[in-house]
Order: C-alpha cells, then sequence, then structure tokens
C-alpha cells in the first residue's frame, strides 16, 4: 500500500487521483498541495484526503508520505523533484520530464545522488491495447521495426500556463510529442539508441510564442525511423494513433476517438464525452474508461509494484531525460531546417548497431525482390541477379 502526497490539484492530479483511488485500491493520497487553498480544499473533500497545504515542502515532508506524485506545471518539477531528493522520498512525476534535457538530466542526476526511487508517469506507454501490441512487437510477430508513427492531437489544452513558452517549455511538440516520442522509441527499442531528428514545427493557428502544430522523424541507430505528429490546432477531439511497420507485419492502434463504441444523441442529457470532446451531440465517440484506456491503471500497478520490489519501473527519470533529449533535437531541426543530432550526455543503451542485412536468397543465382498473385491467376516473381544486379520478372501460371 502506498501513502501519497499529490503536488497539483488540477487535470491531471485529478485523473491520476481517479486511478490511485479507484476500483478497489488499497492505494491513498494522504496529502495534497495546490496553489490556492480553494482548490487545495476541494480536491480534498472530493478524494478524501486528510491531510491539505499551500505549502509543497509541507506536503512532501509529512512523516506518513511514501511516495510523492508531481502533476504540476513543467516550470515547477524540479522545484518539486529537488524536495523529493532532500527529503528523500519516492518520485514519480508526470511528462514531460523537464522543460528541455538539461533540466531533465538534473533531475535525473538529482534523483540518483538522492537514492530514491523515481518513475515518469508516460501513461501512453501503459495504455491496454499498447501493451499487447508491444509483447506482440518484442515476440516478433512484426518482425524488424522499420517505422513506428505516433500521432497525438486535439484542440489545445486547458490552462494558462501550457501557452506560456517560458512556463510550458514550448508548444505542443513538448506536450505532446513526449507521447509520441516514447511510443515510437518503445517499438523501435528503448536500447536503440536515437541518432538524428528533422522537424517541422509551426504556429499555425494560435496566438502564441510557440508551436501549434509540428511533424517530426526520429532516426534510430539500427535505421528505423520513429515519426510524431502533434498539434494544438485539430478540430474534432483528442485524436491518439499509432502505427508500426516491420518487415513481417503491421499494427494500427487507435486509442480514443475509435475505440469501439459510437452513439448518437439529439443532445438531451449530453454531458461529459471523453477528454478534449468537441461535441456532446450527433454522432460521438465515447470513451468506456478513461483511466484504462489512457494506461493510468497499469502505470500506477507498474510504479508501486517496482517500488515496492525495490526495481526500477519500466518508465524511469531516465526515459523522461532521453525523450527530452530527442525534443530537444527536434527544436533545433524545426529552427534550422537540417538534421540535428540527439545530444545525450548519458545514454545506457547499445553502442554502434547497424542497420540489419535485408536480401533474401531465391536460389543460387538470385535473391528475391518480391513475390504476388495476380488477379488473372499468375504469379509473379521479382528476382535480382545476385552477380549482375539485374531486375527480372518470372511468371508462374
Ligand atoms: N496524459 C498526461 O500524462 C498528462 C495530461 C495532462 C497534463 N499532464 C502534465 O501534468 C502537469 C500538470 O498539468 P495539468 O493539466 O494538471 O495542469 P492544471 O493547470 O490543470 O493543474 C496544475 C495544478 O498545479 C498547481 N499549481 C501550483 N503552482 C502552480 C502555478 N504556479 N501555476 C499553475 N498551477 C500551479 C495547481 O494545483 C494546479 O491545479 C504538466 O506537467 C502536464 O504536462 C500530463
Amino acid at each position: 500500500m502506498a501513502n501519497i502526497a499529490m503536488l497539483g490539484s488540477g487535470f491531471i492530479g485529478r485523473f491520476y487521483a481517479d486511478s490511485l483511488q479507484g476500483q478497489r485500491s488499497r492505494d491513498k493520497i494522504v496529502s495534497i498541495y495546490s496553489r490556492r487553498e480553494e482548490s487545495a480544499k476541494k480536491f480534498a473533500d472530493d478524494y478524501q484526503v486528510a491531510h491539505w497545504t499551500l505549502d509543497m515542502e509541507e506536503a512532501i515532508a509529512r512523516p506518513e508520505v511514501g511516495v510523492v506524485c508531481v502533476s504540476l506545471p513543467n516550470n515547477l518539477h524540479e522545484t518539486a523533484v529537488n524536495l523529493c531528493c532532500k527529503h528523500k522520498k519516492a518520485v514519480i512525476c508526470t511528462k514531460p520530464l523537464g522543460r528541455n534535457a538539461q533540466e531533465a538530466k538534473r533531475m535525473l542526476e538529482a534523483v540518483e545522488k538522492a537514492g530514491i526511487f523515481h518513475g515518469y508517469l508516460e501513461d501512453l506507454v501503459y495504455t491496454p491495447k499498447f501493451l499487447k501490441a508491444l509483447q506482440s512487437v518484442q515476440d516478433g510477430a512484426l518482425g524488424r521495426i522499420l517505422w513506428a508513427k505516433s500521432r497525438e492531437t486535439h484542440p489545445g489544452p486547458h490552462s494558462e500556463w501550457f501557452w506560456d513558452k517560458e512556463q510550458a517549455g514550448g508548444g505542443c511538440m513538448l506536450d505532446l510529442g513526449c507521447h509520441c516520442v516514447e511510443i515510437g522509441r518503445s517499438f523501435i527499442g528503448k536500447d536503440i539508441k536515437p541518432v538524428e531528428v528533422m522537424c517541422w514545427a509551426d504556429t499555425q493557428v494560435k496566438p502564441i510564442d510557440a508551436e501549434d502544430h509540428a511533424i517530426g522523424l526520429v532516426k534510430y541507430e539500427n535505421g528505423a525511423i520513429g515519426q510524431f505528429e502533434v498539434s494544438w490546432t485539430f478540430r474534432g477531439g483528442l485524436d491518439l494513433r499509432d502505427e508500426v511497420m516491420g518487415t513481417e507485419g503491421t499494427i494500427w492502434l487507435n486509442s480514443f476517438l475509435r475505440t469501439g463504441f459510437d452513439m448518437f444523441t439529439t443532445g438531451k442529457g449530453a454531458d461529459y464525452v471523453a477528454e478534449k470532446a468537441e461535441s456532446n451531440t450527433g454522432w460521438l465517440f465515447p470513451v468506456g474508461d478513461e483511466l484504462n484506456e489512457l494506461g493510468y491503471n497499469h502505470m500506477f500497478t507498474d510504479m508501486f509494484n517496482a517500488m515496492e520490489a525495490g526495481k526500477a519501473p519500466r518508465e524511469s527519470f531516465y526515459d523522461g531525460y532521453v525523450v527530452n533529449a530527442i525534443l530537444d533535437a527536434a527544436y533545433k531541426s524545426a529552427a534550422s531546417k537540417k538534421w540535428e543530432p540527439v545530444e545525450l550526455e548519458i545514454w545506457r543503451g547499445q553502442e554502434g548497431v547497424t542497420k540489419a542485412k535485408t536480401l533474401q536468397d531465391y536460389n543460387d543465382q538470385y535473391y528475391l525482390v518480391k513475390e504476388e498473385m495476380t488477379h488473372f491467376g499468375a504469379k509473379k516473381l521479382i528476382l535480382k541477379d545476385k552477380t549482375t544486379g539485374q531486375i527480372i520478372e518470372q511468371t508462374i501460371s
């Protein structure tokens, strides 16, 4: 059983609380820190939290607190993490870990120096669909992974600080791209080094300094490519989709707008439909159990199981740091319009992995390029001569 101090009583603090104290959970929030008294008290009341405070350190330092959950705006993550180090409290922190890789690196080094448990709350690599897809990929069902694309787009965030580049650290690329990058990285292999990034980002619609739309490519050392598509200007709800392509197969995941639950209503009695839904009349795409579909339940289960077993969780501050480093390169590339290297001062995966050979023998003379059964009943073979390099075709009736 975990005794949790929750820092932040806003949007994600409440989603986390619903998951942490949902179903028959034994875990309990025992202290809530918020900026304003009104919201601290309301949170304490809604979730039966015994203690509330407007002093962050007081929440962390309380003796009954075993783990601290950081659900604060991005510019406050480092302050919160440093206080957890000071009081030697286990810490789990929402995404993105830092506003940039330097900030994330300092946090990683601080928790490791303090010797405290640390978890990175990247919920989208814990959704039931993702976990099953990842297992298939790891079991080899898709062969060698060539391309992993992840898309998160919605009409924009719900609080003012997200729109301020200084507090948030960036725009949609940092806010949503961090999810997509970790999804791609997981499918390609977290021990495979991300080497360079090419990215386009622009402010197409919103009156802000940061980008509200971006697309990026992340090249990995083994030749695989990750792709992210993010936007705060997308209309139509929360679009969460992943595609994975391997030499032996494909996976398409749609995690939110098409979960197999379609509903039509003229609007009578319509209210909340799903996160970032823009309409509550007409044809709708509700989500059965958002906490589960978004991965929060599996994420906290992994965090607390790991903590109790004295092990690292699947997602640690190290992962948060790597994600920040990839996104730093994306920002550089958006500005330079060139491929930019991913600067990883700390790298704990494989080094020097090369692209796998793809040649498939057909016989002693030829490599197989492709075979196809046509609509007119003939099987066509495209072959490459091993010595001359000539490409030929053969038709087998
Ligand atoms: N799926 C996800 O993992 C997910 C989703 C949304 C947000 N987040 C992350 O959670 C963190 C908080 O986001 P949110 O959506 O809950 O934001 P929010 O604005 O809804 O809530 C932030 C909370 O932080 C507290 N706070 C303390 N000092 C503050 C200050 N100076 N300014 C503003 N708030 C202050 C308040 O209690 C406030 O309610 C961010 O890092 C964000 O990226 C993660």
